[in-house]
Protein backbone atom coordinates (compact mmCIF):
# COMPACT_ATOMS: atom_id res chain seq x y z
CA UNK A 1 0.00 0.00 0.00
CA UNK A 2 1.40 3.48 -0.38
CA UNK A 3 2.28 5.90 2.33
CA UNK A 4 -0.69 8.05 3.51
CA UNK A 5 2.23 10.73 3.64
CA UNK A 6 2.16 13.52 0.82
CA UNK A 7 5.77 13.76 -0.01
CA UNK A 8 7.24 16.49 -2.27
CA UNK A 9 10.20 16.46 -4.18
CA UNK A 10 11.38 19.92 -5.44
CA UNK A 11 14.50 19.37 -7.27
CA UNK A 12 14.89 16.13 -9.27
CA UNK A 13 16.63 15.36 -12.96
CA UNK A 14 14.52 12.31 -13.95
CA UNK A 15 15.11 13.37 -17.92
CA UNK A 16 19.11 12.24 -16.59
CA UNK A 17 20.35 10.05 -18.80
CA UNK A 18 21.16 7.78 -16.05
CA UNK A 19 17.53 7.01 -15.95
CA UNK A 20 16.62 5.87 -19.75
CA UNK A 21 16.47 1.92 -18.53
CA UNK A 22 14.54 2.24 -15.69
CA UNK A 23 13.06 5.76 -15.78
CA UNK A 24 9.19 4.17 -15.34
CA UNK A 25 10.24 2.06 -12.04
CA UNK A 26 12.10 4.75 -10.40
CA UNK A 27 8.78 7.07 -10.88
CA UNK A 28 7.09 4.21 -9.83
CA UNK A 29 8.94 3.73 -6.33
CA UNK A 30 8.66 7.37 -5.96
CA UNK A 31 4.91 6.84 -5.83
CA UNK A 32 4.87 3.98 -3.76
CA UNK A 33 7.26 6.13 -1.18
CA UNK A 34 4.80 8.68 -1.21
CA UNK A 35 6.69 11.01 -3.27
CA UNK A 36 3.06 12.40 -4.66
CA UNK A 37 4.68 15.59 -6.65
CA UNK A 38 8.28 15.68 -8.61
CA UNK A 39 10.08 19.47 -9.73
CA UNK A 40 11.94 18.57 -12.76
CA UNK A 41 14.84 20.84 -13.33
CA UNK A 42 16.34 21.84 -16.46
CA UNK A 43 20.25 23.48 -16.34
CA UNK A 44 20.13 24.01 -20.56
CA UNK A 45 18.04 24.45 -23.16
CA UNK A 46 17.72 21.08 -23.78
CA UNK A 47 17.29 19.53 -20.64
CA UNK A 48 14.66 22.80 -20.00
CA UNK A 49 12.83 20.78 -23.38
CA UNK A 50 13.82 16.97 -21.43
CA UNK A 51 11.80 18.51 -18.30
CA UNK A 52 8.78 20.27 -19.88
CA UNK A 53 8.01 16.83 -22.40
CA UNK A 54 8.50 15.03 -18.58
CA UNK A 55 5.96 17.05 -17.17
CA UNK A 56 3.44 17.06 -19.85
CA UNK A 57 3.53 13.50 -20.03
CA UNK A 58 3.00 12.45 -15.78
CA UNK A 59 0.58 14.46 -14.25
CA UNK A 60 2.51 14.30 -10.73
CA UNK A 61 5.60 16.01 -12.57
CA UNK A 62 5.88 19.91 -12.77
CA UNK A 63 8.78 21.77 -14.88
CA UNK A 64 11.06 24.57 -14.06
CA UNK A 65 13.51 26.08 -17.06
CA UNK A 66 16.63 27.77 -17.24
CA UNK A 67 20.25 28.04 -17.72
CA UNK A 68 22.55 26.87 -14.81
CA UNK A 69 25.62 28.96 -14.42
CA UNK A 70 27.98 25.95 -15.57
CA UNK A 71 26.10 26.02 -19.35
CA UNK A 72 25.41 29.69 -19.77
CA UNK A 73 28.78 30.14 -21.82
CA UNK A 74 26.71 27.03 -24.03
CA UNK A 75 23.53 28.83 -24.75
CA UNK A 76 22.49 29.54 -28.16
CA UNK A 77 21.87 33.17 -29.72
CA UNK A 78 18.19 33.71 -28.88
CA UNK A 79 18.21 31.38 -25.75
CA UNK A 80 15.35 34.27 -24.05
CA UNK A 81 12.70 33.75 -26.65
CA UNK A 82 12.55 29.77 -26.41
CA UNK A 83 13.12 30.04 -22.15
CA UNK A 84 9.94 32.48 -22.19
CA UNK A 85 8.19 30.09 -24.84
CA UNK A 86 8.80 27.10 -22.56
CA UNK A 87 7.73 29.46 -19.19
CA UNK A 88 4.30 29.85 -20.80
CA UNK A 89 2.92 26.18 -20.50
CA UNK A 90 0.94 25.25 -17.94
CA UNK A 91 2.98 22.64 -16.25
CA UNK A 92 6.10 25.00 -16.07
CA UNK A 93 6.48 26.89 -12.55
CA UNK A 94 9.33 28.37 -12.00
CA UNK A 95 12.85 29.72 -13.43
CA UNK A 96 16.04 27.43 -12.89
CA UNK A 97 17.91 26.31 -12.11
CA UNK A 98 20.17 29.33 -12.44
CA UNK A 99 22.55 31.00 -9.94
CA UNK A 100 26.40 31.44 -9.28
CA UNK A 101 29.30 28.58 -9.44
CA UNK A 102 32.34 29.23 -8.86
CA UNK A 103 33.43 25.57 -8.26
CA UNK A 104 33.39 24.37 -11.96
CA UNK A 105 34.46 28.16 -13.19
CA UNK A 106 33.05 27.20 -16.29
CA UNK A 107 32.09 30.97 -17.11
CA UNK A 108 33.49 34.02 -16.07
CA UNK A 109 31.82 35.29 -12.90
CA UNK A 110 30.76 38.51 -14.78
CA UNK A 111 29.48 36.30 -17.16
CA UNK A 112 27.44 34.32 -14.79
CA UNK A 113 26.03 37.35 -12.98
CA UNK A 114 24.72 38.86 -16.03
CA UNK A 115 22.58 35.33 -17.04
CA UNK A 116 21.85 35.11 -13.62
CA UNK A 117 20.14 39.03 -13.38
CA UNK A 118 18.90 38.21 -16.74
CA UNK A 119 16.66 35.33 -15.69
CA UNK A 120 15.98 36.67 -12.30
CA UNK A 121 14.34 39.65 -14.18
CA UNK A 122 12.28 37.24 -16.83
CA UNK A 123 10.77 35.45 -13.49
CA UNK A 124 9.94 38.64 -11.34
CA UNK A 125 8.24 39.66 -15.51
CA UNK A 126 6.79 36.20 -15.79
CA UNK A 127 5.88 35.96 -11.93
CA UNK A 128 7.39 33.03 -11.32
CA UNK A 129 9.25 31.63 -8.37
CA UNK A 130 13.16 30.77 -9.26
CA UNK A 131 15.18 28.51 -7.91
CA UNK A 132 19.08 28.96 -7.05
CA UNK A 133 21.44 27.08 -7.74
CA UNK A 134 24.80 28.35 -5.86
CA UNK A 135 28.31 26.86 -5.17
CA UNK A 136 31.40 28.26 -3.62
CA UNK A 137 29.77 31.86 -3.89
CA UNK A 138 27.82 32.20 -1.35
CA UNK A 139 29.17 36.27 -1.27
CA UNK A 140 27.57 37.17 -4.51
CA UNK A 141 24.72 35.22 -4.77
CA UNK A 142 24.00 36.92 -1.82
CA UNK A 143 24.81 40.48 -3.44
CA UNK A 144 23.14 39.72 -6.63
CA UNK A 145 19.85 38.36 -5.23
CA UNK A 146 19.96 41.10 -2.29
CA UNK A 147 19.58 43.83 -5.10
CA UNK A 148 17.95 42.15 -7.68
CA UNK A 149 15.50 39.65 -6.40
CA UNK A 150 14.47 41.02 -2.71
CA UNK A 151 10.82 40.02 -2.23
CA UNK A 152 10.80 38.13 -5.29
CA UNK A 153 9.38 34.19 -4.75
CA UNK A 154 12.52 31.79 -4.59
CA UNK A 155 14.70 28.56 -3.12
CA UNK A 156 17.63 28.18 -2.56
CA UNK A 157 18.06 24.51 -3.86
CA UNK A 158 20.22 22.06 -2.02
CA UNK A 159 20.59 24.72 0.73
CA UNK A 160 24.08 24.17 2.02
CA UNK A 161 25.85 26.38 4.98
CA UNK A 162 25.42 27.62 8.31
CA UNK A 163 23.10 29.53 10.29
CA UNK A 164 24.46 32.67 9.19
CA UNK A 165 23.88 32.21 5.57
CA UNK A 166 20.39 30.49 6.29
CA UNK A 167 19.29 33.87 7.64
CA UNK A 168 20.63 35.77 5.15
CA UNK A 169 18.81 33.62 2.68
CA UNK A 170 15.95 34.16 4.87
CA UNK A 171 15.98 37.88 4.99
CA UNK A 172 15.89 38.16 1.29
CA UNK A 173 12.54 36.04 0.87
CA UNK A 174 13.75 32.94 0.05
CA UNK A 175 13.15 29.20 1.13
CA UNK A 176 15.68 26.79 1.97
CA UNK A 177 15.34 23.22 0.38
CA UNK A 178 17.03 20.74 2.18
CA UNK A 179 18.56 17.43 0.31
CA UNK A 180 20.72 14.52 0.85
CA UNK A 181 23.63 16.21 2.68
CA UNK A 182 21.21 16.68 5.24
CA UNK A 183 21.48 13.41 6.64
CA UNK A 184 25.06 12.94 6.51
CA UNK A 185 25.86 12.00 10.62
CA UNK A 186 29.01 15.20 10.37
CA UNK A 187 26.56 17.92 8.72
CA UNK A 188 26.13 19.93 11.71
CA UNK A 189 26.05 23.29 10.58
CA UNK A 190 23.42 22.11 8.52
CA UNK A 191 21.77 20.54 10.56
CA UNK A 192 21.72 23.92 13.01
CA UNK A 193 20.28 25.55 10.04
CA UNK A 194 17.40 23.05 9.64
CA UNK A 195 16.54 23.20 13.13
CA UNK A 196 16.35 27.36 13.36
CA UNK A 197 15.18 27.92 10.23
CA UNK A 198 10.80 28.64 10.29
CA UNK A 199 8.99 25.47 8.99
CA UNK A 200 7.03 27.69 6.69
CA UNK A 201 10.53 28.10 4.71
CA UNK A 202 11.44 24.59 4.26
CA UNK A 203 11.36 22.47 1.18
CA UNK A 204 12.48 19.21 0.62
CA UNK A 205 14.81 17.95 -2.91
CA UNK A 206 16.93 14.66 -3.77
CA UNK A 207 18.59 16.68 -6.68
CA UNK A 208 18.40 12.98 -8.36
CA UNK A 209 20.89 11.44 -9.31
CA UNK A 210 23.22 13.28 -7.62
CA UNK A 211 23.87 13.61 -3.55
CA UNK A 212 21.99 10.70 -2.41
CA UNK A 213 21.30 10.54 1.40
CA UNK A 214 22.75 8.45 4.44
CA UNK A 215 23.05 5.08 4.31
CA UNK A 216 22.88 5.24 0.18
CA UNK A 217 25.15 7.80 0.03
CA UNK A 218 27.18 7.49 -3.33
CA UNK A 219 24.65 5.92 -5.23
CA UNK A 220 22.70 7.01 -7.72
CA UNK A 221 19.76 9.04 -6.11
CA UNK A 222 16.18 9.24 -6.68
CA UNK A 223 13.06 10.67 -5.71
CA UNK A 224 11.67 7.75 -3.67
CA UNK A 225 14.68 8.87 -1.19
CA UNK A 226 13.67 12.40 -0.54
CA UNK A 227 11.58 10.62 2.44
CA UNK A 228 14.86 9.97 4.00
CA UNK A 229 15.40 13.67 4.03
CA UNK A 230 12.11 14.69 5.11
CA UNK A 231 12.71 12.33 8.06
CA UNK A 232 15.86 13.75 9.01
CA UNK A 233 14.19 17.41 8.92
CA UNK A 234 11.15 15.73 11.02
CA UNK A 235 13.61 14.20 13.58
CA UNK A 236 16.02 17.74 14.08
CA UNK A 237 12.86 19.68 14.51
CA UNK A 238 11.33 16.76 17.23
CA UNK A 239 8.21 16.44 15.09
CA UNK A 240 6.10 13.61 13.42
CA UNK A 241 6.80 12.86 9.93
CA UNK A 242 3.47 13.50 9.09
CA UNK A 243 3.35 16.84 10.18
CA UNK A 244 6.80 18.18 8.24
CA UNK A 245 5.69 16.32 5.27
CA UNK A 246 2.47 18.48 5.70
CA UNK A 247 3.80 22.07 6.10
CA UNK A 248 6.63 20.90 3.35
CA UNK A 249 3.67 19.99 1.09
CA UNK A 250 1.70 23.51 2.19
CA UNK A 251 5.02 25.28 1.74
CA UNK A 252 5.60 24.29 -2.08
CA UNK A 253 2.29 24.63 -3.03
CA UNK A 254 2.46 28.60 -1.54
CA UNK A 255 5.78 29.33 -3.86
CA UNK A 256 5.17 27.28 -7.05
CA UNK A 257 1.85 27.83 -8.83
CA UNK A 258 0.87 24.38 -10.05
NI1 LIG B 1 20.05 20.33 -9.81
Amino acid sequence: MPSEIRLIDTHAHVASGQFDADRAEVLARAAEAGVARIIEIGYDLPSSRAALALAEAHPQIYAVVGLQPNHVHEAPEGWQDELRAMAARPKVVGIGEIGMDYHWMKAAPADQERFFREQLAMARQLRLPVVIHSREAQDDTLRILGDAARGQPGIMHSFSGDWEYARACLEIGFLLSFSGPLTFPKATELHEAARLAPLEMLLTETDSPYLSPHPQRGKRNEPARVRLVAERLAALRDLPLDAVADQVWQNAERIFPM
